[in-house]
């Protein structure tokens, strides 16, 4: 389907009964002990765990006189079974490669960095590469993790990561729930503002706002939409009961907290708008799906108007 065409909408069927299949808590029902308990480590601890865990077993392999490749491939074997095979990462497909790539791309960076003994054609020899930097003390790897931090504090993790909403992603919106001009908007959670911009291109005339925790992105935010008025805060602490429209990119974990706020706070005629994870429990007015693309779900706050 091409950027022009025009989005699949699908409305719910009044009275229709909302089903939370696929969301996380459906999921983790059927799981077993082990997959549940994994799954209850707050991220990133599953991730750090793993690429450590992986990290020392490389390097005792190699220790232990084992060829680089080898300790490489039983390193990646773990990496891969944890991030993939367990359910260490959730039920997110993302973080599974996150936990399963950390262990390679940080070997790769190190070599590429410092240099290392890599595994050459044949299992088992080893040629010396050099690195770009030669020798930095170990406490130089700290540098950049803090710098990550602050861009990107722990806090935003638990909700969602840094991904951007694609700029047609809610193509059609306007349509199927439609705003006076002014209408106030909250992206909760902004970014860097890439979803202020696609509900700009919706909602030409609306008065749009975002909120986010992490600051370095709120103030890069607020560069690339200055049309936007754009805070650093904590989206669950601030209100969402002046906003006609409250739109989110999260996490499927996080839904369940942002549909039982939109339900407290928000007035009836008001909207929330998903993209990707359904928000259980609130009344589902349509679902934009564009082929190859994210489905945007639109709940329409309040009960259901009478009809007849
Ligand atoms: C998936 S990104 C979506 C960014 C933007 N809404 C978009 O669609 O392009 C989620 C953003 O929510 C932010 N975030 C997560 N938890 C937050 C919180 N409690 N308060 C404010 N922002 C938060 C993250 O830092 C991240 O930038």
């Amino acid at each position: 389907m091409s950027r022009q065409s025009i989005p699949t909408v699908s409305p719910l069927r009044p009275g229709a009964r909302l089903t939370r299949t696929g969301d996380s808590t459906a999921a983790a029902a059927n799981d077993s002990p082990l997959r549940s308990a994994c799954a209850r480590l707050r991220w990133p601890l599953p991730a750090l765990l793993t690429w450590a865990t992986a990290w020392g077993l490389f390097t005792t392999l190699q220790q232990l006189g084992v060829a680089t490749a080898a300790a490489m491939a039983a390193a990646l074997l773990l990496g891969g079974t944890a991030g993939l095979g367990t359910g260490l990462a959730g039920h997110s497909r993302w973080r599974g490669w996150i936990v399963a790539v950390g262990f390679p791309l940080s070997w790769g960076l190190h070599a590429l960095l410092h240099g290392l003994a890599v595994p050459a054609a044949g299992l088992g020899s080893t040629v010396a590469a050099g690195g770009v930097l030669g020798e930095l003390p170990a406490w130089a790897w700290l540098v950049p993790l803090a710098l990550f931090l602050l861009a990107y504090p722990l806090r935003a993790w638990h909700d969602a990561p840094f991904f951007p909403t694609p700029s047609d992603a809610l193509e059609g919106l306007a349509d199927i729930a439609p705003l006076p001009a002014r209408a106030r908007i909250l992206d909760a959670g902004c970014g860097l503002g890439h979803g202020l911009q696609a509900l700009r291109r919706a909602y030409p005339s609306a008065q749009l706002q975002g909120v986010e925790w992490s600051w370095p992105l709120r103030w890069l935010a607020s560069l690339r939409c200055r049309w936007a008025h754009i805070r650093r805060g904590d989206m669950w602490a601030q209100s969402w009961s002046g906003h006609d429209m409250v739109y989110l990119f999260q996490r499927p974990e996080s839904m369940a907290h942002a549909a039982a706020k939109a339900r407290q706070e928000m007035r009836p005629g008001s909207w929330l708008v998903s993209l990707e994870f359904k928000a259980p429990g609130l009344r589902l007015h349509a679902v934009l799906q564009r082929e190859d693309a994210r489905p945007v779900w639109v709940y329409a706050i309040g009960p259901a108007p009478r009809r007849g």
